[in-house]
C-alpha cells in the first residue's frame, strides 16, 4: 500500500530549551558568562529562522526557576544580558511585527527588569507577527501551583483540564508542537510540563551558542518524519 502523502506543516509553536552555554565557553577555555553572551547569536538565529519557517509562535526557556541555584554573578549577569537586548533589540522586534511575551514568575526579577519587559510587552502589543516568548524564572511546577492558587482564589469548584489550562501562564498560547533541547542532555528541566504532554522532542548534540539556522532546519525536518497520534491509532 502507498503511503499517504499529505502536505505536512511547519509546527506553529516551537520551544526550546537553550542549553549549553557554559560548556561551549569551557570548551574554548572561556568563563560561563562569555558562553551566554556567545548564546544570544544562536537565540537571533533562532527567531529569524522561526520568522522565516512561518513559525507562529517560538518561546525561548531563557532562565529557570531553579537557575537562581547558580552563583549570583552568573544570575545577575544573565538578567543584565536580558535587560539590555531586550532594551536595545526592543524596536527593530517592533518592526519587524514580532509581539515579545514573558512567563514565568516575574515578582522575583530585578526591577529594571520588568520595567524592561513591561515596556516590550506594550510596545510590541498589537503585533501580529511572529509571538516570541521569553520563559525568564519558569517553572512549570511553578506555573500549576500557581494556577491552582488563583483556581482557589477565584472560588471555582469544578476543575477541569479546560480551567487549569486557562489559568497557565499561557493561557493564550496554543501547546508547543516541537521541543528542541540542545547540548545532548535528555530532559524537560521543568519547562511546560503541562503544555508539552504531545509535544515531539527534538535533541542535539549541538551546544547552543553553536547552534546554527541549518540545525534548526533540521529539527524541522525531523517534526516532519514524525507521526503524531495523541493517543489515537495510526
Ligand atoms: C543554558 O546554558 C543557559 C541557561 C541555563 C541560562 P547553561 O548555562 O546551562 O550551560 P551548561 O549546561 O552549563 O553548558
Ligand atoms: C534548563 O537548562 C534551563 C534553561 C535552558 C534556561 P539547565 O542547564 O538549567 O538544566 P539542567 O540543570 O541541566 O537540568
Ligand atoms: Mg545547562
Amino acid at each position: 500500500m502507498k503511503e499517504k502523502t499529505e502536505p505536512k506543516q511547519n509546527p506553529a509553536h516551537i520551544a526550546i530549551i537553550m542549553d549549553g552555554n557554559g560548556r561551549w565557553a569551557n570548551k574554548q577555555g572561556l568563563p560561563r558568562i562569555a558562553g551566554h553572551q556567545e548564546g544570544l547569536k544562536a537565540t537571533r538565529i533562532a527567531v529569524q529562522a522561526a520568522k522565516d519557517c512561518g513559525v507562529k509562535y517560538l518561546t525561548l526557556y531563557s532562565f529557570s526557576a531553579e537557575n537562581w541555584k547558580r552563583p549570583e554573578e552568573e544570575v545577575n549577569f544573565l538578567f543584565r544580558l536580558m535587560e539590555d537586548t531586550l532594551r536595545k533589540e526592543g524596536e527593530e522586534l517592533h518592526q519587524n511585527n514580532v509581539k515579545v511575551l514573558f512567563i514565568g514568575r516575574r515578582d522575583e526579577l530585578p526591577q529594571e527588569l520588568k520595567d524592561t519587559m513591561k515596556n516590550i510587552e506594550k510596545l510590541t502589543y498589537d503585533n501580529t507577527g511572529l509571538n516570541l516568548i521569553f520563559a525568564i524564572n519558569y517553572g512549570g511546577r511553578q506555573e500549576i501551583t500557581d494556577a491552582v492558587q488563583k483556581i482557589m482564589d477565584s472560588g471555582e469548584k469544578n476543575i477541569t483540564e479546560d480551567v487549569i489550562r486557562k489559568n497557565l501562564y499561557t493561557a493564550d498560547i496554543p501547546f508547543p508542537d516541537l521541543i528542541i533541547r540542545t547540548s545532548g542532555e535528555k530532559r524537560i528541566s521543568n519547562f511546560l510540563l503541562w503544555q508539552g504532554a504531545y509535544a515531539e522532542f527534538y535533541f542535539t548534540p549541538v551546544l547552543w551558542p553553536a547552534f546554527t539556522e541549518a540545525d534548526f532546519l533540521k529539527a524541522i525536518g525531523a517534526y516532519h518524519r514524525r507521526h503524531r497520534r495523541f493517543g489515537g491509532a495510526s
